[in-house]
């Protein structure tokens, strides 16, 4: 069996492998379903930690890679380019929100987030100017990788690592009704004027718990940000996509990020990819005679054209008029089954935005990523076939868009018989 030659050979990430060491074989996906080696079907209601947009083995996007494999399947981005990743810069710069103009390839949203904060703090020094402290939101989780690390709450996740990053400054998320905490922190760091960059997850922070706020808040942020010239980076690692409603979350603003860093749905969670785009004024200050200005970061698979082609094939998709039908009606039916549990006192914070649907579990303890429920909660809904993985007690649907309304009601009937017996 997989499961236990895997057990022999392979180190999971996120896995306390000595508590959780069972691993699903899976064999195949296709649509909405991953399929195992004994020939179970699991809905897979997370999209496989984000990324999957229009459901597995997709065949539009498979038939695209197939052919690209034959024309160029991989080549140095420095000195050379290619038409996959040119035309996918092409598309999607309009479709971003600000004023984007350039694209910076990575590998993932890690290493998008780190190219950004390197960008933001190298801009200044470019530019002669000392900003260089980092500001972000409590709870953030911008990746593992020590930039990203260092911008993200201190947690459990880099607990042993602490005390090699760098200092942050992180001001309160904006909860309902106590924006105002959020928005005076960010405004008194910003007065000392040293601030390089304001990093955010827009509208959700997704590791933290699916926490959501509102967009005036995300704006009065952004605003603070521009009257204090100081760099905003969102990071649509998770957002982007249509994963919030609009194609991405920053979409609706009138103040635009000067970085915008997306991954996961990037290439409909086919193959690993990450974007860092930018402004023209970002650009700018690293376009000199002195080489010194150079931005000297890169990976050997950057802009790998394989993964740019499935980028421009999921974009298709996205961009198909279905896709938003698609979206909107999973939308609508997170509001019909939060109407339906109004008043279940089991199920406390039920929220939405766009096609993520979250909730916490009154399990009696706190709402917490090591809530004890939690490998309790996954395996009630695996035994059902159903992939939901809690953070802690918060359980979340973020399915590919393709779901059906019989496979949402499958999901949220084994949510409500959860209630019945936790
Ligand atoms: C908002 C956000 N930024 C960055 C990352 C890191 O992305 P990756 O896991 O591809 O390194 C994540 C991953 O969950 C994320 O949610």
């Amino acid at each position: 069996m997989l499961r236990d030659r895997d057990k022999e050979v392979i180190w999971h990430p996120y896995t306390p492998m000595k508590l959780r060491p069972e691993s699903i074989g899976i064999v195949k996906g296709e649509g909405v379903y991953l399929e195992d080696e004994q020939g179970n079907r699991y809905i897979d209601a997370i999209s496989s930690w984000w990324v999957n947009l229009h459901g597995h083995s997709h065949p539009y996007i498979a038939s695209k890679l197939s052919e690209q494999l034959t024309i160029l399947e991989h080549c140095i981005f420095a000195g050379f380019t290619h038409e996959p990743a040119v035309m996918l810069a092409e598309r999607l710069l309009p479709l971003l929100p600000g004023e984007m103009k350039k694209i910076f390839y990575s590998d993932n949203g890690s290493t998008a987030v780190e190219v950004a904060i390197k960008m933001a703090l190298q801009y200044w020094s470019n530019k002669g100017q000392r900003k260089q402290k980092l500001v972000a939101i409590e709870g953030a989780y911008h990746g593992d990788t020590f930039g990203a690390m260092s911008v993200s709450e201190r947690s459990i996740f880099t607990e042993p690592f602490n005390e090699k990053l760098f200092d942050v400054s992180f001001i309160p998320f904006p909860e309902t009704g106590r924006e105002d905490e959020g928005l005076r922190a960010l405004e008194a760091l910003l007065n000392e004027n040293n601030v390089a960059a304001f990093i955010a997850e827009p509208l959700v922070q997704g590791t933290a718990g699916m926490r959501m706020y509102n967009p005036e808040t995300l704006e009065a942020f952004f605003r603070l940000c521009k009257q204090y010239d100081t760099l905003i980076i969102a990071d649509e690692v998770m957002t982007g996509f249509g994963r919030t409603g609009a194609l991405f979350a920053c979409n609706g603003l009138e103040t635009g990020p000067d970085m915008v860093c997306l991954s996961k749905g990037l290439t409909g969670g086919t193959l690993p990819m990450g974007i860092t785009a930018t402004t023209q004024e970002m650009y700018d200050a690293f376009y000199d005679d002195d080489i010194l200005k150079t931005l000297y970061h890169g990976h050997s698979y950057t802009a790998n054209p394989i993964a740019c082609t499935a980028g421009l094939a999921s974009l298709d998709l996205t961009l198909d008029e279905t896709c938003e039908a698609n979206r909107k009606r999973i939308e609508a039916r997170h509001r019909e089954f939060a109407a339906s549990v109004k008043g279940n006192n089991k199920l406390k914070n039920v929220r939405i935005q766009g096609t993520i649907l979250a909730m916490d579990i009154e399990t009696g303890a706190a709402t917490s990523y090591t809530n004890t429920q939690r490998d309790i909660i996954y395996k009630f809904f695996i035994d059902r076939k159903i992939l939901l993985r809690p953070l802690g007690n918060i359980i979340y649907l973020m399915p590919p868009y393709c779901i059906s309304d019989a496979e949402l009601e499958y999901i949220y009937s084994a949510i409500k018989e959860l209630t019945d017996k936790i």
